[in-house]
């Protein structure tokens, strides 16, 4: 981790203030979450900036996830002391040094010519996790090297072909990845009228398939090799994709393929979440896909009280003493947002969409910006509501308005 950072909040301040004030410069990035999305959208084409600020339907879920943050509120206490802060969290009985990974997002060459390798060194560089998609415009094992020593996971949606979805398991392991994240929201993509308005998927422009075209297991089911005829091997990939007959068996074939500890990523009702204990997960995220999948769903944060409760039922009955990750995503923008899903019994966050707009408006630097600013706003937040520290934050710390 750049020592820059550290603390986060007070460093990040002095570094923007001073510029400003002795340099006249003002942060090259936009520091509200909402104007990052209006320069990202100056930087993309329509398509692209359609495909990652859209979502399904009518974005009812999606504004929801917004929305329902605004029902839990921060009390915050005086006189703590608060100068020394700890950040940092186990997650699979690691520790991590905030609580925040890069979530999974596919298809970045659209955003930016540098894709997920620039998200991957800003996120090794920074010290947050990043989770690499299926879905990602550049190999696993080619996202695994620009990462270096920093931590990656691997997002595996299931092939249609178990033998695809087991190579991609081994390549996963193979390639350092230290878990796998299973989505599980997305057995076909959504109704996503931006998307369909533009009649725009990128996967069918060659975008956000090279786990696919350089995949054995894949390359076998095709008649022809891509580098021969890509249009057959790009179809085919659409038909690999998707597989609404997914159920908890393909969950224990994952299982089965890997050693890797296995996350259960867009889970929303409780008794999934109590499944996933009971099937041997190692962790899940609770997650509407960013509002991506199903229009007018539950947001995530109303989802994530009672599968917290859950989780530790079932975890008790199961007589679990081992860790267990319980991650949350959909509609963190601001420090304020984490910590209240920290507080609600996350034990760590994934940021999504503003990354990505980072990328689009400044590739490397630009997500190393957001995560920065993310971070510092995240760490101040923490330090003024008179908390020392991310592993004690509990629900006291928050009031629930009806
Ligand atoms: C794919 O996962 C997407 O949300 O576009």
């Amino acid at each position: 981790m750049d020592d820059s950072s550290e603390p986060f909040g007070p460093n990040r301040q002095r570094e923007i203030y001073a510029g400003g004030m002795l340099a006249d410069q003002r942060p090259e990035m936009p520091i509200s979450p909402d104007e990052l999305r209006e320069e990202a959208l100056e930087a993309l084409s329509e398509e692209a900036y359609a495909y990652v600020a859209g979502s399904a339907g009518g974005e009812d879920t999606a504004d929801r996830n917004r929305e329902a943050f605004r029902r839990w509120r921060i009390v915050p206490r005086m006189l703590q002391d608060t100068a020394e802060r700890d950040l940092s969290v186990e997650v699979l009985g690691e520790e991590i040094p905030v609580p925040v990974l890069l979530a999974p997002i596919g298809v970045q060459s659209i955003i930016h010519e540098t894709g997920e390798f620039a998200s991957a060194r800003a996120a090794s560089d920074v010290g947050v996790p990043f989770v690499s998609s299926s879905a990602a415009s550049a190999t696993m094992e080619d996202v695994a090297d620009e990462l270096g020593d920093g931590t990656g996971w691997f997002q595996l949606y299931p092939s249609k072909d178990p033998d695809v979805t087991a190579s991609f398991l081994e390549r996963a392991q193979q390639a350092g990845y230290e878990a796998v994240v299973m989505t599980l929201d997305t057995p076909t993509m959504g109704w996503r009228e931006r998307d369909v308005e533009n009649a725009y998927l990128p996967f069918l422009d060659g975008e956000g398939v090279a786990n696919y075209l350089s995949d054995p297991a894949f390359r076998e089911t095709l008649s022809a090799p891509p580098e021969e005829d890509e249009s057959t091997a790009l179809w085919e990939f659409i038909e690999q994709f998707g597989d609404l007959s997914m159920d908890w068996e393909t969950v224990e074939f994952v299982r089965e393929q890997t050693d890797l500890p296995l996350i259960l990523k867009g889970l929303l009702h409780p008794e999934d979440a109590r499944e996933a204990v009971r099937r041997g997960a190692d962790g899940i995220v609770v997650s509407n896909h960013g509002g991506r999948q199903v229009d007018g769903a539950i947001s995530a944060i109303e989802a994530l009280p009672e599968i917290v409760e859950a989780v530790e039922d079932e975890r008790a009955m199961e007589d679990e003493d081992d860790d267990f990750a319980l991650l949350f995503d959909s509609g963190i923008r601001r420090g304020a947002d984490a910590i209240k899903a920290l507080a609600l019994g996350a034990d760590a966050v994934l940021l999504g969409r503003p990354y990505v707009y980072g990328l689009a408006i400044d590739g490397e630097d630009g997500v190393r910006d957001v995560v920065r600013n993310f971070l510092a706003d995240l760490d101040l937040t923490l330090a003024l509501a008179g908390q020392d520290s991310v592993e004690g934050l509990d629900r006291s710390v928050l009031q629930e308005k009806q």
